[in-house]
């Protein structure tokens, strides 16, 4: 049966593969191995090379990889890890995974959508095992301020680098401050493949107990029983099936080769939004034009001056064809987690959720498109 999709005219993300990509996972499916092994393997060496980091774990998600982060820095039940709320739940599913409680912490503001470094200092306390810190957007949050807070406290730093691969702080990649980092490669991220993600450190301990806790911890993978390194193997502790699989790091292993052209033009066309956006009355752009080189520019943010437009200003977009979305829904807010901490008030990240809009963004988006995209907004926010 054949399958039909429907995207909007101006979709948020549009994901073009390249012919040696589709060549690739051809490859790779002929093969006849498809589970976890040498494409895997290759994979990891390459994005850890790239990282300038020690190890690179591939694994089934970014959730997975911040679940095996936070076990890593010990985090278990009782214990608590600052998170910040204006995030995709997982940052915080995650900690709830381990038994322990997500503390959120507040933003600095609607320029700087980040962890605020005072209020994370404040939150501390002697439960907190770790801070997860998110690089929004792929922009650097203040990890360097963050990594000396967190040294001073004896607490682990955990970066959430979904957004942010070879993003840079002071000229060192994002993903390799802290005790380790997490990837994402799902569908509309800017190394996508569908699902996927990837835990750095520069760790050796972090890193051993991430490769055996992604498979089950058992102490030897069907790759080596394949090639006849062992013919048994034991599990020694509580693992996981986290494990990514040969046509996605396939797929991996051929995309990182553009990831780099990919984001240089994700540069160029955030450069020329923030010009035209500049000249609309009624909006934040978070963030400046000199923060640009150092973000890997994963999506377009922009924050309605004005609280109580923001679906209305989406309707009236939609109408002309062009998609948005909110990045992100408070998490605190969320039904789940109100049952859970009724009480957690941050009005920054509540503003910030309720007046976000993300526009659409993608490396063979056309300078026409972009404009189509800024005159809907200037007309719906004028409305
Ligand atoms: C900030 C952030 N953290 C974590 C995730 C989870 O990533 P994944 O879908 O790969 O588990 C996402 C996105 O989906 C995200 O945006």
């Amino acid at each position: 049966m054949a399958v039909t999709e429907t995207f909007p005219e101006l979709p948020l993300f549009d994901l073009r593969l390249r012919e040696q990509d589709l060549q690739a996972v051809a490859q790779t499916l002929r093969s006849g191995w498809l589970t976890m092994g040498p494409r895997t393997a290759a994979f990891e060496e390459a994005f850890a090379a790239q990282l300038g980091a020690r190890h690179a774990i591939a694994v089934s998600s970014c959730t997975a990889a911040l679940h095996l982060a936070y076990l890593a820095a010990g985090v278990g039940p009782g214990d608590e890890v600052i998170v910040p709320s204006f995030t995709f739940a997982a940052t915080a599913n995650a900690v709830l995974y381990c038994g322990a409680t997500p503390v959120f912490a507040e933003i600095v503001s609607r320029e700087q959508p980040y962890l605020d470094v005072e209020d994370v200092q404040r939150r501390i306390t002697a439960r907190t095992k770790a801070v997860c810190v998110v690089h929004y957007a792929g922009y650097p949050a203040a990890v360097d301020r963050l990594r000396d807070c967190c040294d001073a406290r004896g607490v682990a730093l955990i970066e959430d680098v979904a957004h942010a691969p070879s993003a840079t702080l002071d000229g060192r990649k994002l993903g390799t401050w802290g005790l380790a980092g997490a990837f994402s490669f799902f569908s509309n991220k800017i190394l996508s493949v569908g699902e996927g993600g990837l835990l750095c450190t520069d760790d050796d301990d972090v890193a051993a107990l991430a490769r055996s806790r992604r498979s089950h911890a058992m102490t030897s993978g069907t790759w080596d029983r394949h090639r006849g390194r062992t013919d048994t193997y034991d599990v020694v502790a509580l693992g996981y099936n986290y494990r990514l699989d040969e046509p996605r790091a396939a797929l991996l292993l051929s995309r990182l080769e553009g990831l780099e052209a990919d984001i240089a033009r994700r540069r160029e066309l955030t450069l020329r939004y923030r010009e035209l956006l500049a000249q609309v009355p009624g909006l934040i752009v978070p963030f400046a034009d000199a923060d640009v080189p150092g973000s890997s520019c994963y999506v377009m943010p922009v924050m309605l001056e004005r609280e109580g437009t923001q679906s209305e200003v989406a309707r009236l977009m939609r109408e002309h064809g062009v998609q948005t979305s909110i990045f992100y829904p408070a998490v605190h807010r969320f039904s789940a987690y109100r049952a859970r901490f009724p009480d957690v008030s941050l009005p920054i990240s509540e503003l910030a959720s309720a007046t976000e809009l993300t526009l659409p963004l993608y490396p063979h988006m056309s300078e026409a498109d972009q404009d189509r995209v800024v005159a809907a907004l200037a007309q719906a926010v004028a409305t």
